[in-house]
């Protein structure tokens, strides 16, 4: 293995974890988590082995949909804390080894920003063209619309001035008319402004509607240009700025369409998330096969060296499984979210993954497990190193977005308000903070933290499952998926049970000659016949990492 790190590529084996500053800690008593209560939880994640801090958006709002409606993108909410607060974080986080990547939602602002106040208060306004305007009545857009439970067109009526504007999301969010090159100057400074004060990039909001043309007039689309030039001028400028920095992307495509937004040389997003793949990990998981995820792995395109796959299995919105045809997101809903009351918009679920697995440890480690293994760089929603549950009752995608639980006591620790100020309320049903909290499993060494931590660790000494070859190795059990990740003449081989019952896997490891397997979690080696198969046993939702190296290699 080369010893020349290549260090500008660092998230092609980040471990990235999102957290919401308002629900993590909250050091003032007032209900709201807060960015000094997150900066005194910094060694909480250096200690997690974290490397990348992925913070939703903490901009002034009026929180109509949790931040992402933004009146001052150059700002912090002041409930939150002050930019200054901003700035001693990442420097916080930087002197631990973490780096800090920020949302940039420049698709829309909320309709409170002062830019859209001062567009609707007239069509002469200098602001005007800052956003999208019809005169004419709008045709039907209602299967279009992203949250159907709220809304039912791409475009609102504007009273005052008699015209319909887009917005792609809620009404309380105009998109942005990204053709107007004002506009285009604004997001180059909100880009400028975060790299300056020492963002290591941003994940990018909504990414496909950024930079669509629905609702421009002709003069504003032949304007615009081809939407990935603009694309490619976002990360040029961005690497101008800071060349190790990345734009992480929130593409929900197919992956022949999602494969354009990588560039063709590799120039326009850095990383994008695996929704696709994300969502065949739950059927197979529904299905104890491992078929729908080996597939997907094996469509999944191969990308530009420096680029990287996101792999996740929960993030801070509905857990989507709108890429799989009905009867397969039936599947899903019948194992995992049988009752109405835990799907959501037709197409998802509002629940965490420890309840949909009734809490069974074991099978919740093997998905873990599975996730780190698999090639890309996993990105963990905050509280799922403890396994926390969710708020049913909470509306909508707010039933996952409940307050980090630190100690088994009132509020979980995160706040001393009164439990009715609270932000949001607690998770529930088994998985409160009396059952699943971070003191209680700091000090257990079996615990989900401890695990969760060890497997972090694991998979930052695995180099290969961020910039290896991906390889499944046949086997004869479909509850099974038995990969290789193969990268400068080592590889690490992963092999995951998604049945409950015990299986014997036989392994014709590849390039097996003069190898020996060392077992990750177990530490105990074993020499490789390359003329025969190699049995792996495993428990039902049992899992293994095994490095493969040369008999005369000593570094394990
Ligand atoms: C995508 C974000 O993930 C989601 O939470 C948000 O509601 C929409 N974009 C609108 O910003």
């Amino acid at each position: 293995m080369s010893q020349v790190e290549n260090s500008n590529l660092w998230w092609k084996n980040a471990v990235l974890y999102c957290l919401d500053v308002e629900t993590f800690f909250d050091s003032d008593g007032d209900g709201i988590g807060d960015l000094p209560g997150l900066h005194e939880q910094i060694d909480y994640l250096a200690e997690l082995g974290i490397t990348c801090l992925w913070l939703m958006p903490f901009y002034p709002t009026p929180n109509r949909d949790d931040g992402y409606d933004i009146t001052d993108h150059f700002g912090v909410d002041s409930r939150l804390g002050s930019i200054g607060d901003v700035v001693e974080l990442i420097r916080a986080a930087n002197n631990r080894g973490i780096r800090v990547i920020a949302d940039l939602v420049v698709n829309h602002t909320s309709e409170q920003h002062p830019w859209f106040q001062a567009a609707r208060s007239s069509k002469d306004s200098p602001f005007r063209d800052f956003y999208i305007w019809r005169s004419d009545p709008p045709p039907d857009t209602s299967a279009e619309v992203v949250f159907p439970d709220q809304e039912g067109s791409l475009w609102e009526l504007d009273e005052q001035t008699g015209e319909w504007y887009f917005h792609r999301f809620y009404k309380q969010q105009p998109d942005l008319n990204i053709a107007n090159p004002k506009v285009r100057d604004e997001i180059l400074k909100v880009i400028g402004f975060w790299l300056q004060l020492g963002v290591s990039g941003f994940r990018v909001d909504a990414v496909p509607f950024l930079i669509e043309t629905t609702g421009l007039t002709a003069d504003a689309i032949s304007g615009f240009g081809e939407p990935h030039d603009y694309l490619r001028s976002l990360r040029s400028f961005l690497n101008q700025r800071n060349g190790e920095a990345i734009l992480l992307g929130e593409v929900n495509l197919a992956y022949q369409h999602q494969l354009k937004f990588f560039g063709s040389d590799g120039d326009e997003l850095s990383m994008m998330f695996d929704f696709v793949g994300m969502q065949n990990l739950y059927l197979s998981l529904a299905r104890a096969d491992s078929e729908p995820v080996v597939n997907a792995l094996k469509q999944r395109p191969s990308i530009p060296a420096q680029s990287q796959w996101a792999t996740f299995v929960r993030n801070h919105d509905e857990l989507t499984l709108d890429k799989l045809p009905p009867s397969q997101r039936e599947e899903v809903f019948d194992a995992f979210g049988p009752e109405k009351r835990m799907q959501l918009y037709g197409r998802g679920l509002k629940r965490r993954l420890p309840p949909m697995l009734d809490g069974d440890p074991q099978r919740l480690r093997m998905v873990y497990s599975l996730l780190f293994s698999l090639p890309g760089t996993p990105v963990i929603f905050y509280g799922e190193e403890i396994g926390m549950g969710e708020n049913l009752k909470a509306e909508g995608r707010s039933a996952v977005r409940t307050p980090m639980q630190w100690t088994s006591e009132k509020n979980g620790g995160f706040s001393t308000a009164p439990a009715n100020r609270l932000h949001a309320a607690m998770a529930t049903d088994g998985f409160g903070p009396a059952e699943v909290n971070v003191v209680a499993q700091r000090s257990d060494p079996g615990s989900m933290l401890a695990f969760v931590t060890r497997l972090i660790h694991r998979y930052r000494d695995c180099p290969e499952l961020g910039w290896g070859q991906f390889e499944v190795i046949d086997q004869p059990h479909r509850a099974v998926l038995a990969h290789s990740c193969t990268w400068q003449g080592r590889a690490v081989i992963a092999v995951h049970n998604l049945g409950p019952d015990a299986v014997k896997v036989p392994l014709q490891v590849p390039d097996a000659a003069g190898q020996v397997l060392h077992d990750l979690f177990g530490g105990e080696s074993c020499e490789v016949d390359a003329s025969s198969a190699t049995e792996i046993e495993l428990e039902g939702y049992g899992y293994r990492w095994l490095r493969r190296y040369r008999k005369d290699d000593r570094r394990i």
